[in-house]
Order: structure tokens, then sequence, then C-alpha cells
């Protein structure tokens, strides 16, 4: 298996990076897929999605019509290899999150508010051996306005980071370079305090990984130069208007990606127009989305 991730195979990056640069989308119509029949894909556009997701680590897919069964999200999954899904406090029973705006007990999650949601990958707070490596999120309804997405690939970022400075890589790639601290709600702790790298490789494909939120309060960054210089470029290079993508899911689209740098904007409902979005994650990758056009 190639090792493009691994700071001392110099080779195998630059014939990586090569291939990955190559495939840069100018925006996000190029990651668009119209589909017909998303509960059965036709080899087509099923081909049509692997390899956008293989190039770009994402696809927004867009059906025909307003589309509002939940095991859509289930079956979208199913055919792209998409199966043990991680489940989350807010969960609906069948692991789809209805993302919505909602009434909330205890801790406030931005997720189900109308305010903007800052960069992060999802997960960030999961163990290590349960790292969210794929996310399916389905619009059923956008906002009356605003709940724009912006989607950066990391192994885009990767590339610039590596490429300015390699140490950058080796400390965000240290086992406790992030710190999440401890979820407390109603004096109970919820979740521990979870450590882990940025940048991982993910044993079964080879592939990159990335854990991270922009969130400052939230997030203990480990106290060195390294760390914290590579934690400052990060946000300069999500807050640059050249390297991400920008889309507003309509009714019926949906976004298949393995777990990539996004964020929101805040929105308004109105009452006509409520935003849901279901959104389901996994711990599988998309299929065939590995190292393949490097040779693996
Ligand atoms: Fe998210």
């Amino acid at each position: 298996m190639p090792k493009p991730f691994d700071l001392n195979n110099v080779t195998d990056y630059r014939r990586w990076r090569q291939w990955k640069l190559a495939q840069i989308p100018v925006d996000a119509e190029r990651l668009l897929v119209s589909l017909v029949e998303p509960q059965a894909l036709r080899p087509d556009e099923k081909q049509a999605l692997v390899t956008c997701c293989r190039d770009h680590n994402m696809v927004i897919y867009a059906l025909p019509e307003k589309h509002t069964d939940k095991t859509l999200v289930h079956a979208i999954g199913q055919q792209l290899g998409l199966v043990r899904m991680d489940t989350n406090l807010r969960a609906d029973e069948d692991s789809v999150t209805s993302l919505e705006v909602r009434a909330q007990d205890g801790n406030q999650y931005i997720p189900y508010t109308d305010k903007p949601l800052s960069w992060h990958t999802d997960g960030y707070y999961n163990t290590s051996a349960q790292q969210v490596r794929a996310i399916i999120m389905h619009c059923v309804q956008p906002a009356a306005s605003g709940g724009v997405n912006q989607l950066l690939d990391p192994e885009m970022l990767y590339i610039r980071l590596r490429d300015e400075n390699p140490s950058w890589i080796a400390a965000l790639m240290h086992p406790e370079a992030m710190i999440i601290p401890a979820n407390i709600e109603h004096e109970v702790e919820i979740r521990g305090a979870q450590s882990g790298p940025v940048f991982s490789v993910d044993p079964g494909s080879g592939c990159l990984h990335m854990r991270y939120s922009a969130r400052k309060r939230n997030i203990v960054w480990r106290d060195d130069d390294a760390t914290l210089a590579a934690a400052q470029r990060i946000s300069e290079l999500l807050a640059d208007s050249e390297m991400v993508i920008e889309h507003r899911l309509q009714a019926g689209q949906g976004i298949i990606c393995n777990n990539v740098l996004h964020n929101r904007s805040g929105f308004d409902d109105s009452a006509e127009q409520r935003r849901l979005m279901y959104r389901a994650r996994y711990y599988d990758r998309v299929v065939d989305t590995g190292l393949a056009p490097i040779g693996a």
C-alpha cells in the first residue's frame, strides 16, 4: 500500500500530490450528480458518485424532486458501502438525525439552532475507535434564507500545510494534538475528555483522516510552537475563499462525503419554510475511494 501521508515517504507523497492536484473542482457545480432512482442506483449513477468522492472526498446529489422519507438515507448509504452508523446524543431511533431548530434541555447544541456553525469535521469528540469516516446529509427543505455550507476536502488542506512546513504535519499527527474537554450536562459527565491527532491515516485504506473543530471554547491545542502555528495556519486557510467550496442545498439535494471539513452560515426559518436536514454518520468510508489511483 502506498504511504503518501508518511512524512518520510516523499516519493509516494509526490505521486499522490500530483494526482490529487489534477482533480481540483472549481466549484460546487462540478460536484453535482443527478440521480433518477436513488433507492436503486443505476450503475452509471453509482459510478459518478463514487468517482467524485474518490477524487474530491465529496459529491452533491440532486434528486428530481423533494424527498421526505428517511429510509432514503439508509438506502443511498448501503449502496455506497456505508453501513456502520454512529449514533449521537440527539440522534433519532434509526440513527439518522433530523437537524432542525428545536427546543433543547440542558446544553444548547448549535446544530439544532439557526446560528452559524464553525468549521469542523463530524464526531471530532469521538474516540479513536469510533471516528466518523463518512457522512450523508440530505436536504428535505432549505431555510427561508441562509443556511449555506462551505466545504473543504481535508486532503487539499494537508497539501498546503505539508508544502509550507512539514513540521506542522508532524505536530498535527501527534496523539495529543487536540484535546476536547469532557461534556458535562446537569453536572454529570456524559462524555469523557478526548485527545487525538488532527491528521491520521485510516488503517484500512491508508487514506488521510482529519479530526478538527474551529471552536475556541471547547478545544485545547497541545501547547507547543509547531501545533499552535499549525492551528493558526489552518484558520487562515479556512478563511481563504479560493480554497473552499460553497453550496446551499436545495430540497432533494444531499452531500455524501468522507467527512470533509464543513461549516454552515446562520439561517432564518419562516412559518411556511423551516430548514430540515437528515444526517447520518458512518464509521465506513465511501466504497472504492481509497488510494487506487496511485496504485494501491
Ligand atoms: Fe457537521
